[in-house]
């Protein structure tokens, strides 16, 4: 495993619509590997591909709320996708890895369903919600070029300081 290099705004890259993986051989085994060390290392609770500089559809999450009766996991998924979202939304502060310094309110729908694959090639499909189900819109944003603050109804600036204690994604 390896600790990539995160990019940040501008890189073109974060603008970019992810392809598709079509090969779960090693090379995709080796990606993932190192995104969640990425993600651990910077720290995070989530990473998207591209963040690394790798325009394809794969995202992980490590999270848990135990009070909110969300057990620790960590997730990798490979073309996810969102196939029904709830009604009910909240508005929530985000920050991302890719854009230091930032954060924002972003309304964001309470509960969703996600479909795609684990990596290694099986169905995957959870119904995740609360803070768990914001990380994954987050993430999935990132697949399709769009950051958090392209739908933030208010951001602000931070020092790096408190950036670093927000749950960046
Ligand atoms: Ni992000």
């Amino acid at each position: 495993m390896a600790i990539r290099e995160i990019v940040t705004v501008p890189h073109p890259v974060l603008r970019r619509r992810a392809t598709k993986v079509q090969d779960f051989g090693p090379e995709l085994q080796k990606l993932i590997d190192d995104m969640i060390e990425t993600m651990r290392a910077a720290p995070g609770v989530g990473l998207a591909a591209p963040q690394v500089n790798v325009s394809q559809r794969v995202i992980v999450v490590e999270y848990g709320d135990e009070e909110e009766g969300i057990p620790h996991r960590l997730y990798a998924v490979v073309n996810p996708e969102i196939v029904a979202v709830s009604k009910e939304t909240e508005i929530g502060t985000e920050g991302c890895l890719s854009i230091p310094g930032i954060i924002g309110d972003v309304e964001r729908a309470y509960a969703i369903e996600v479909r795609g694959f684990d990596r290694h090639g099986k169905p995957f499909r959870m119904r995740p919600y609360g803070w768990l189900a914001r990380i994954f819109q987050h993430e999935i944003d990132h697949l399709n070029g769009v950051l958090f603050t392209d739908r933030a109804i208010r951001v602000e600036r931070v020092t790096p300081e408190l950036a670093a204690e927000m749950d960046r994604v």
